[in-house]
């Protein structure tokens, strides 16, 4: 039943993520593409747009107090309903189960339900902070509100890798990014707009300074879109989020897809805008590699174990964190093992090789006996490659 409940809510969340984000990216390049070159008073620009096998006419007007179009269309529900089903996922998958799912036992020993307490404490906070700091004087001073976010963000997520693990940390730090995309289009952007539209029907001219203001909220919108959906899809890249490095290569994600949106918003006015991407590209990818692998303080045969376990499909199932179809194994050296038949013994390195070889002689209870055997897979040096880089996975 749960997980029924898991496929759909994903389901809506990711479809009507997907139509709001579109929304956003076409209506912001509606705006950079609109050309004022009609002569019409109320026009700010149109355009013409080949689909469908006709032209689309597109022109942004000045409202007439006296002419107010009868159907007029708004965009909220997309990131309403992108945020209600991301919330039900996060209770559903993540507060639920006790919390487990989000404090790393091996960093703090607090009580589990904590780990929904900070999540959930923290997605108000973040936004309260948020909303007052652009409320304040400094949002006449967008770079350093900017630089003020961005760092607060970042040291935010640090103090959370103390505690959560680091999965959740990620995830959190999505969560909390969409809810301020989500909060701005409720709190900001639509009540601007019922103001201005209030302010129409009062017959009163149409006031370009409500929309301005709007506009701020919904460019932090537009800039934090690239950014979420790498934290939300996160839980697919182990390597980012596993490393010991994982805020700072989170931070230099974050930059570079900043730039590079920003870039792909500049292609009429930076001439060289293509060779900008190219570059942040090439850069953050060597910053990230750069920083995942000098995380990696192991002994050589453990790195080359690491290999082994990547290329044979150990990780496929063995993922570091709990809630997947076969136990972590960090830590497993000297831990209490329970099996499905009631024995019991202390993993020791004996043990890891003949889980390795032939795991359902052991089935660890509470999994089921998935893994194939590996004795006929794996040539000796491997199994002993892959031995030491199980006992490096102290933590
Ligand atoms: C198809 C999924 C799958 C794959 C692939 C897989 N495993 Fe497993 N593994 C499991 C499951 C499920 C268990 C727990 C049940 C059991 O003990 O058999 C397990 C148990 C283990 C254990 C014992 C863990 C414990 O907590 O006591 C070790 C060690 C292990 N696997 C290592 C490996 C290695 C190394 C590889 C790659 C060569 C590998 N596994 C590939 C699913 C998998």
């Amino acid at each position: 039943m749960i997980e029924l409940l898991n496929i759909v809510f994903r389901m809506i969340h990711v479809v009507a993520a997907i139509m709001w984000i579109g929304n956003s990216l076409l209506f912001t390049w509606f705006e950079i593409n609109l050309l004022k070159e009609d002569d019409e008073e109320d026009s700010l620009g149109a355009m013409n747009m080949l689909h469908g096998g006709g032209t689309f006419f597109l022109q942004k007007r000045i409202i007439n107090p006296e002419e107010i179009p009868q159907r007029l269309h708004i965009f909220k529900w997309q990131s309403y309903t992108t945020w209600i089903s991301g919330f039900i996922l996060l209770i559903s998958l993540f507060y639920t189960r006790g919390g487990t799912l989000l404090l790393d036992p091996s960093k703090s020993d607090l009580p589990a339900y904590m780990g929904a307490v900070i999540s959930l404490g923290s997605i108000i906070g973040g936004w309260l902070f948020y909303d007052l700091l652009w409320r304040s004087p400094l949002k006449n001073h967008g770079i350093i509100g900017l630089l003020i976010c961005f760092a607060t963000l970042i040291g935010y997520g640090a103090w959370l890798d103390t505690l959560f693990n680091g999965r959740a940390v990620y995830l959190q730090m999505g969560a909390m990014l969409g809810t301020m995309m989500s909060a701005n289009v409720l709190f900001h952007i639509m009540t601007n707009q019922a103001k201005m539209m209030a302010a129409l029907l009062e017959g009163k001219p149409h006031d370009l300074n409500l929309g301005k203001q709007a506009k701020i909220r919904s460019n932090h919108n537009h800039y934090i879109t690239f950014p979420v959906i790498f934290l939300m899809l996160s839980a697919h890249f182990p390597s980012t989020y596993g490393s010991a490095h994982n805020i700072a290569i989170a931070a230099v994600v974050i930059v570079a897809l900043v730039i590079i949106k920003h870039m792909m918003n500049c292609y009429h006015t930076v001439r060289r805008w293509k060779e900008f991407i190219a570059l942040a590209f090439l850069a953050a990818t060597a910053a990230i590699s750069f920083l995942i692998n000098s995380a990696d303080d192991s002994s050589p045969a453990a790195s080359a174990g690491r290999e082994v376990f990547t290329t044979m499909g150990c990780s496929a199932c063995h993922l570091p964190q709990p809630g997947t179809i076969a136990p972590s194994l960090h830590g497993l050296i000297g831990k209490e093992r329970e099996f499905a038949d009631g024995t019991n013994l202390i993993a020791d390195v004996s043990y890891i090789r003949e889980s390795i070889q032939n795991s359902t002689a052991k089935v660890v209870k509470g999994y089921a006996p998935a893994m194939p055997p590996y004795a006929n897979v794996l040539t000796d040096e491997q199994l002993d490659l892959l031995v030491a880089y199980i006992q490096s996975l102290t933590r």
